[in-house]
């Protein structure tokens, strides 16, 4: 999809589409009411017979205007300035009533917005356009994607221009990044395996040459100690891999931000095997290194001038003769040992590895992102991911910048004080906490693997793939990721 910021004038444009707002007094704004001159004040007759409904976010597709686009969307906001919130609202009910239009114009940027600017707007504008056209079709005999090709957003002025180009250009990478990991997320677990990712990062890096991709498969991490790791994989015919995407698009010498993602390509939960029920939305437990993939794409994409290392830990959780038990002990890459008690813990198993391994690359943060437990579905529900980490800063800049892309975040302890629910008995700790605090103790597991960097660990159980007649994956937190990543530099 191509994504525009221009300043143009709606009775002269030609698009499919132009998206204007009425507030709640049925007024237009800007370029609204000029279009209406334009055309004898039908469209302030048409308000008036009430067709538009009153809540904010309600649409109306109008398909009147000669000589001028060929449609008009009116979207209700309130009265005066909104909110950021409301703002969005509109932004994504106008994105979904236009994306079988092959192309459309937002004039939504006029509306006034409390504590935002243009470039802000506009980059809300896009990346809910951009997010509204995505379809599954890659399994689907007939595939009929949605229309929308191309989005205009319009500027008020030329001073304006430049801010409202960045924001829409963002938008549109957030994206096609969110675009990417929904795509890998809604994959089965018999064509999305992990060896089907370690391709996806290798054709990524013959396509830009400031990404280099290099795979590990088992026998290289059983050689170099991934004992946690290996557990997992060991109970699958699928080959594991461990991933990494090199992208230096910064200055030579910057340390890297590395990310981290659970690739666990299904989860069966192994020998202590899941009930059946759902089951197959285990196919989402690889949405953390679907993240890192959309991430990842758009920084190419955008030639964003950072340096970024993407690793997956990629997997099968499998119940076979060869997998492990329930009592088995292991060590990981750092020397821990680890009593496996739970064999359906296998994420932080995975990831403490990764997270060793990630250690290499002298990051200057670390954040991992993991479909982790479901126990963090219980406390925050879908609309908060679950964030932990082991510096201040870093917690608030993620925070931000989930508020700013509306991708939120929510912080959760990381206290000592839970350490000792992972003591065992047996080894150096167990994989597991017992039934309270289940999102807690995982990162507390996994926190004892990061003592060395700044770290951050995004639990997205809840946030990562919507269930019921809407069951996809949502693409979070792409757009939180590239948020922070671009804030930063
Ligand atoms: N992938 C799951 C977590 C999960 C479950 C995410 C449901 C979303 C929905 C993870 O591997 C898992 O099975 N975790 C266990 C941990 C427990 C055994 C301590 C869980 O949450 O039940
Ligand atoms: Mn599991
Ligand atoms: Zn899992």
């Amino acid at each position: 999809m191509q994504f525009n910021a221009k300043v143009t004038d709606i009775c002269k444009q030609r698009s499919a589409c132009a998206i204007i707002a009425v507030d709640g007094k049925n007024r237009l704004t800007l370029s609204g009411s000029a279009l209406d001159k334009a055309c004898d004040g039908v469209l302030a007759k048409l308000l008036k017979r009430g067709d538009l409904g009153v809540i904010a976010g309600s649409t109306l597709l109008v398909p009147l205007v000669e000589g001028s686009a060929e449609r008009v969307l009116l979207v209700r906001t309130g009265n005066g300035s909104i909110s950021p919130a409301e703002f969005r609202k509109l932004a994504i009910a106008s994105a979904k009533a236009v994306k079988n239009c092959k192309d459309a114009t937002s004039y939504l940027t006029e509306v006034s917005v409390k504590n935002s600017d243009a470039e802000w707007q506009a980059q809300q504008l896009a990346l809910a356009a951009g997010l509204a056209t995505y379809k599954f079709i890659h399994c689907l005999s007939d595939a009929k994607p949605n229309a929308l090709a191309k989005f205009t957003v319009h500027s008020a002025d030329k001073k304006q221009l430049k801010a409202v180009q960045k924001g829409t250009a963002f938008g549109g990478s957030q994206a096609l990044g969110s675009n990417i990991a929904r795509e890998l997320g809604n994959l089965p677990g018999n064509i999305c395996t992990p060896t089907y990712l370690a391709d996806q990062a290798k054709v990524l890096a013959k396509k830009h040459t400031k990404l280099t991709t290099t795979v590990l498969g088992n026998k290289k991490m059983e050689s170099m100690g991934m004992g946690a790791f290996m557990s997992v994989a060991k109970g699958s015919d699928e080959p594991a891999a461990l991933i990494a995407m090199n992208y230096k698009g910064g200055k030579t010498g910057q340390k890297p931000i590395v990310l981290v993602g659970k690739g666990i390509t299904f989860d069966t939960g192994g020998i202590s095997l899941k009930p059946g029920a759902a089951m197959d939305e285990m196919k989402f437990d690889m949405c953390g290194a679907a993240s890192v993939f959309g991430v990842m794409n758009a920084l190419v994409e955008m030639e964003a001038p950072v340096n970024v290392v993407g690793i997956v830990a990629a997997a099968e959780n499998m119940p076979s003769g060869r997998a492990s038990k329930p009592g088995d002990i292991v060590t990981s890459m750092s020397g821990k040992t680890i009593e496996i008690l739970n064999t359906d813990a296998e994420g932080r198993l995975v990831l403490c590895d990764a997270l060793t391994y990630a250690g290499k690359f002298k990051p200057s943060v670390v954040i991992d992102i993991a479909t982790l437990t479901g126990a963090c579905v219980i406390a925050l529900g879908n609309h908060a991911t679950g964030l932990y980490a082991n510096q201040d800063k870093l917690a608030a800049d993620l925070i931000d910048a989930g508020e700013t892309t509306g991708d939120r975040a929510w912080r959760m302890p990381l206290w000592d004080e839970y350490q000792p629910m992972l003591n065992s008995n047996f080894a150096d700790m167990q994989n597991i906490g017992g039934r309270e605090a289940g999102s807690v103790t995982a990162a507390c597991f996994l926190a004892r693997f990061t003592e060395d960097y700044t770290w951050a660990h995004l639990d997205i159980a809840g946030s990562a793939w919507n269930s019921g007649a809407a069951k996809g994956a949502t693409g979070r937190p792409v757009p939180l990721l590239l948020q922070y990543i671009l804030n930063k530099k």
